[in-house]
């Protein structure tokens, strides 16, 4: 073949092709080792060296336009390519409603913000505290030294610093009576803070018990505090939560932190006091252990116990949300199944 018909061909090739595969099969067929285009330079060899300068150059001009033709070709099926690629695509059509769920809060934040809200309308301030603490903030400055049985009861789980996961909230006491002790003293004003928080024991599950599990402690400290007060703000804040009267009734109960203690118990909810496995067939439900604040829990804070006196509750805001919304097993509310969680969130 010559040269104009090599290119004649080639062009007729490529006007043919649509894809990139016809399109790298005619690449090879002309420039390709074996190509028209190289064969020619290979028949070369019989001109005379006149003839071969020109015929070369010739050839050459041929070989550049065949490459140049080749790239344009590829970037228009590369162009055509990513077109039906869009074009397959749905058109958005701003007028059709969304049809998204919206999300919902999780049961126990729920009761919390119904808790707190009770709480702020009476006065307390709500303060957050961290989940990582040290070993004298959870125990030693709540009156529970080093050795003390009561930790056995606590299965705390230790990290390698020394510190550990709270295992209740009454661990964020002695920094509040901190935070606040300069106003009740300087200026006369109470105490009054609840902290809500997660709480970790390392404890076998079942459909009662969870390592995590969310308390909500409430400290209130002035200089004439009564268990009156305490039962006062407890009886409150339960009707506004249930939006009815509830039955309490106080036990002695023992924790180093508080002198005298009690646990608070409210009748139980699923059965209305008939006795049922969630009560565990008592008709009552430990609720809310509380007391009132033992000295040297004060003491610890800077307080003086001879001057002021308060209680502190920790209310199981857990067994709140299962009593309010009728969960029967602990385990759904960590279980991260959105069919059981989500049913909760009134503005849904
Ligand atoms: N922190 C105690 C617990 O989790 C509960 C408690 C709080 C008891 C406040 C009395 C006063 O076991």
């Amino acid at each position: 073949m010559t040269t104009a018909e090599v290119r004649q061909s080639f062009l007729a090739a490529l006007n043919a092709v649509g894809s990139m595969d016809e399109l790298e099969r005619i690449r090879v067929e002309y420039v390709g080792k074996k190509g028209y285009v190289t064969e020619l330079l290979k028949g070369m060899k019989d001109l005379s060296v006149e003839e071969k300068k020109t015929f070369g150059q010739e050839v050459n001009v041929l070989k550049n336009e065949v490459n140049e033709m080749i790239s344009a070709k590829r970037e228009e099926i590369h162009q055509k390519e990513l077109e039906e690629e869009n074009n397959k695509m749905p058109e958005f059509d701003i007028s059709i409603p969304a049809n998204l769920k919206r999300g919902s809060y999780h049961p126990i934040t729920l009761v919390q913000r119904q808790c707190e809200e009770v709480f702020k309308s009476m006065g307390f301030a709500v303060e957050d505290y961290s989940e990582i603490v040290t070993d004298y903030e959870c125990f030693e400055a709540l009156n529970i030294p080093k050795d003390h049985p009561a930790r056995d009861m606590q299965d705390t789980y230790y990290l390698d610093n020394g510190q550990l996961l709270k295992t209740h909230t009454s661990a964020a006491q002695n920094a509040i009576y901190k935070k606040y002790k300069d106003a009740l003293i300087n200026e006369g004003k109470p105490i009054k803070a609840i902290f809500p928080g997660r709480c970790f024991r390392n404890e076998a599950t079942d459909a009662c018990h969870e390592n995590t599990f969310f308390q909500m402690e409430g400290v209130m400290v002035d200089k004439n505090i009564s268990i009156s007060n305490l039962i006062f703000f407890m009886k409150t804040m339960l009707s506004e939560v249930f939006q009815k009267d509830i039955k309490v009734r106080l036990r002695p109960g023992f924790f180093p932190f508080v002198e005298p203690g009690f646990e608070l118990d409210i009748s139980c909810l699923i059965c209305g006091g008939e006795g049922c496995p969630s009560c565990k067939h008592s008709g009552w439900l430990e609720l809310c252990p509380c007391g009132m604040i033992h000295p040297e829990v004060l003491k610890a804070g800077g307080i003086d116990p001879d001057e002021y006196i308060g209680f502190a509750f920790g209310l199981g805001l857990t067994r709140l949300a299962m009593m309010k919304y009728g969960v029967k097993d602990i385990r759904d509310l960590n279980s991260g199944d959105l069919k059981c969680l989500d049913q909760f969130t009134d503005d849904k």
